[in-house]
């Protein structure tokens, strides 16, 4: 829980926040979430950090895989967990194509991720070659979270969902990227699906946390999709995903119990 040490009062986490985590060299949890109800539970659940990630694509939406889900799709349920929440820092993940083709896009829909959407902060997947990107957004006062290794968005050009920086050219360019964005000025970086000892490798060069999904516990931070640890999604969750419970199964055995109870009425 986080209370200002002065008042005893809930207080929003801040970028600094964020930031400071590294230096207690504790690990802390961070998760997605992308409604209402769900971003009330996180937010106090103590989570600092909530990303509203295009994950949604596929979890809220329904679509295979993250590429089709638009800014409009996005915008609507950042509302919706900006409203969910008062404590944790919201994230908004930025869509495919909503940054990659120039600057001005990318400030201009990252903007409203911000000025519509109400979150603190945006995710963009990518290393040395938005580079330019990210300070373009810093320098307009949004900060970023950068996402490197593994990049879905990037699914086709890598040939699948597959772990990254196995080979030493592959680290070596893996360790480039995640300078570069904190090189950018971003504020923290999701390390997604490296080996667990390229990802400590990164957090200690790195004056910026590190956040990890599938790439072992060395990171200073980790992050989980919300329906894959509830093991709420119909689909197989990813081998990296941290679940703990069944709520697909269980919540769909409330539902028929409700439809028996009235059938037998
Ligand atoms: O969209 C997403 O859920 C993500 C992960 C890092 C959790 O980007």
């Amino acid at each position: 829980m986080w209370l200002d040490s002065r008042e005893g009062q809930l207080i929003q986490i801040t970028i600094d926040h964020i930031k400071n985590l590294k230096k207690t060299k504790k690990p802390f949890a961070t998760l997605t979430a992308y409604d209402y109800t769900s971003a009330q539970i996180v937010d106090q659940a103590g989570i600092p950090l909530i990303l509203v990630g295009d994950s949604a694509s596929m979890m809220i939406y329904g679509y295979e895989n993250t590429l089709p889900v638009s800014m409009e799709e996005m915008l609507l349920i950042v509302r919706a967990v900006c409203r969910g929440t008062q404590k944790s820092l919201v994230v908004a993940d930025m869509p495919f194509l909503s940054y990659q083709p120039s600057i001005e896009e990318t400030i201009k829909n990252a903007g409203l991720l911000l000025k519509k959407g109400g979150a603190s902060a945006v995710k963009l997947e990518g290393g040395e070659h938005i580079e330019k990107h990210i300070k373009a957004l810093v320098n307009c006062g949004i900060p970023v979270l950068g996402h490197i290794g593994l990049t879905p968005q990037s699914y086709h050009q890598l040939s699948g969902y597959k772990v990254q920086g196995k080979t030493p050219e592959g680290a070596q360019k893996i360790i480039h990227d995640a300078l570069a964005v904190q090189e950018a000025g971003a504020f923290g970086v999701v390390l997604e699906c490296i080996p667990n000892s390229l990802a400590k490798e990164i957090t200690q060069k790195l004056t910026i946390p590190t956040i990890g999904i599938g790439s072992g516990i060395s990171c200073d931070g980790q992050i989980q999709v919300f329906h894959d640890i509830l093991g709420y999604s119909s689909a197989k969750a990813p081998k990296h995903a941290m679940q703990y419970d069944t709520m697909f199964r269980r919540v769909q055995n409330v539902v028929r119990q409700y439809k028996q109870d009235v059938e037998n009425s």
